[in-house]
């Protein structure tokens, strides 16, 4: 049976953290490994320079250590593509051609896009960029490049696979079959919140534990984590449900020590300063494995290196299959006998 092509990325802004692993990097392992299906993930450096555009060391320094997250996590590059988006200039030639089949309402009327123009304020002020508002084409030329069918997205992204559904559709009813149309999987993991509380982890919220950050940091910032804020004292009675530590618990400790935590802060019997403590112990236990693995690629950087430079040469052999039915379909294949 022919393997499935499952299409993921991440834009390369940052390292990273505790929510993109529960939130895709455990499910992709796990798709990975079994084995029905054949997984590309892009590092989407040109869709991270849509926002970044004035920070080009920064998007170049990410590139790197998302690959080493990646690998310490288990995506293995025998299973998994892994690919660097700008060496794959086809996806861009694609994206000019499938601009063509998108107008500007449509890109402005997208939920994904409108929610992120309105974060991003302080970088695009009253005015988005062409480049920006026009990422989903981008985004659709990523998948369809590589035939992806199926996108494992959380659901904030399903807009973007529909606008991609659109374009295909619009594509081969205007050039002939030559698109797949992909389906977005609504991957069943969860989006984790910061150590805050905030919906929403990340870096410039300050309230992210990153897979690579040391055993004290980790210590360290379990230690600020928002806890039940009418517990003073130890024997106050607690509630555990508005208690992010906690709530971490019940992703990182096992079923019965989330019992104590909550029957024991709910009688007034645990103290907020020894249950951080055992929290952040857990995590440290599920991390230094992936410490362990991402400390031999940081020793190895060209091993990290011809990882990215072979699965960038697969991904680009296949963009080139695609780009010449597109171009045949279009009529562009000038001097091709
Ligand atoms: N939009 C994704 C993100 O925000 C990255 C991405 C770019 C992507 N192209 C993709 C994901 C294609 C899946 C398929 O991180
Ligand atoms: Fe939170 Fe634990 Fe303190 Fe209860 S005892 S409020 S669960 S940190």
């Amino acid at each position: 049976m022919e393997k499935k092509r499952i299409l993921t990325g991440d834009r390369p802004t940052g390292r990273l953290h505790i929510g993109h692993y529960f939130g895709s990097l455990k499910n992709r392992v796990k798709m990975q490994n079994e084995g029905i299906y054949d997984p590309f993930i892009l590092i989407a450096d040109v869709q991270a320079l849509t926002d970044n555009f004035n920070n080009p060391e920064k998007v170049r320094k990410n590139v790197r250590e998302v690959a080493m997250d990646y690998l310490s996590v288990g995506i293995d590059p025998e299973k998994t593509t892994i690919y660097i988006q700008s060496l794959v200039p086809e996806t861009a030639e694609l994206t000019v051609f499938y601009a063509n089949l998108v107008t500007i309402a449509r890109l402005e009327r997208n939920p994904t896009v409108k929610t992120e123009i309105a974060q991003k304020r302080d970088i695009f002020g009253e005015s988005v960029t062409y480049g920006f508002l026009g990422y989903p084409v981008s985004q659709a030329a990523d998948i369809t490049a590589f035939n992806g069918e199926l996108v494992p997205v959380g659901e904030d992204q399903l807009p973007l696979i529909e606008q991609c559904r659109e374009i295909v559709r619009k594509f081969n009813s205007i050039y002939g079959e030559v698109l797949k149309e992909p389906e977005a999987v609504l991957s069943n993991t969860k989006r984790i919140k910061g150590l805050d509380g905030n919906e929403k982890m990340g870096k410039s919220l300050g309230n992210a534990i990153y897979l690579s950050d040391p055993e004290d940091e980790v210590n360290r910032k379990v230690m600020s984590a928002v806890t039940d804020p009418n517990r003073i004292k130890k024997d106050d009675l607690g509630n555990p449900d508005i208690c992010m530590v906690y709530y971490y618990h019940k992703l990182f400790s096992t079923d019965e020590e989330c019992k104590t935590v909550c029957s024991e802060c709910k009688e007034g019997k645990r103290g907020c300063v020894a249950c951080k403590k055992q929290l952040a112990q857990n995590i440290n236990k599920e991390l230094n494995p992936i410490r362990e693995k991402r400390k031999y690629y940081e020793e190895h950087p060209e091993i990290v290196d011809k990882i990215l430079k072979e699965g960038t040469a697969k991904a680009r052999e296949e963009a080139k299959r695609t780009m010449k039915k597109v171009k045949k379909a279009m009529m562009l294949d000038y001097f091709e006998d």
